[in-house]
């Protein structure tokens, strides 16, 4: 049997894409790359030096000079990796509210998204990675040698969001998380380059209700057995 080497796993926030795909990755040996954080590196950057994020020029010229590097955890922290910004670890950083809700805003422009995309081809067509995004399956590797789209309720991401961040000890208020995902989802899916959805060969999964552990039995089936539609299973 032959295991796919390019794993491309899209879908919107908190599907639970990253945990199963760090899972994923750790039991094939492969890398595991979150896309998502180029995103927010340029972000917090942008907010950082006061910049105008919905201006295309300045935007375009940042994503092409920052240096920013994803690297191994170099803490013990609950961290899935270390995220450097221009030297500086911001892996924390990159996940407060204010980037959250300006990340649309700053990928919806064609330039910033050309070259994060060509980094994030770069790596992927090394083989032996699991590669989360939002188009990864369509964009960036569209001959991905197996496409996943995770999906879930709305209700139930914005659930598991406030859950994941008042573990991490910070307040979190269900309504206004709610409200900000359905906001992130919209710009995500309706900006015209590269939209967030599912690849025409993707297989789709639905993870509400599901356990972290019942996702990533589900997802050990499909890289193992091959392509099956499982948005209808019962
Ligand atoms: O996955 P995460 O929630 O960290 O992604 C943050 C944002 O980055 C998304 O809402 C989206 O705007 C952008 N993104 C993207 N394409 C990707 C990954 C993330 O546009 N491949």
């Amino acid at each position: 049997m032959t295991l796919p080497s390019t794993i491309a796993i899209d879908g919107p926030a908190a599907a639970g894409k990253s945990t199963v795909a760090q899972r994923l990755a750790a039991w094939l040996g492969y890398l595991y790359f979150d896309t998502g954080v180029m995103y927010r590196a340029v972000t917090l950057a942008a907010l950082e030096q006061g910049l105008d994020i919905a201006g295309e020029a300045g935007m375009n010229h940042l994503a092409k000079t920052l240096t920013m590097d994803v690297q191994p955890p170099t803490a013990d922290d609950g961290r899935q990796y270390t995220v450097l910004l221009n030297g500086r670890d911001v892996t924390w950083e990159i996940r407060r509210s204010e980037v959250d809700a300006c990340v649309s805003t700053v990928s919806a422009h064609p330039k910033v998204r050309q070259v994060l995309s060509a980094r994030q081809r770069e790596m992927g067509q090394r083989g032996r990675v699991v590669m989360v995004g939002r188009d990864i399956g369509t964009v960036v590797l569209p001959d991905a040698d197996l496409k996943i789209y995770l999906d879930a309720s709305v209700e139930e991401r914005a659930q598991r969001r406030t859950l994941e961040r008042r573990e991490q000890g910070q307040p979190a208020n269900y309504e206004g998380i709610l409200e900000r995902m359905r906001e992130r989802d919209e710009l995500d899916s309706r900006r015209p380059v590269a939209p967030m959805q599912p690849a025409a060969d993707a297989v789709r999964v639905d993870t509400t209700g599901l356990t972290e552990e019942e996702v990533f039995d589900l997802i050990v089936g499909v890289v193992l057995s091959g392509r099956e539609n499982l948005s209808d299973s019962p």
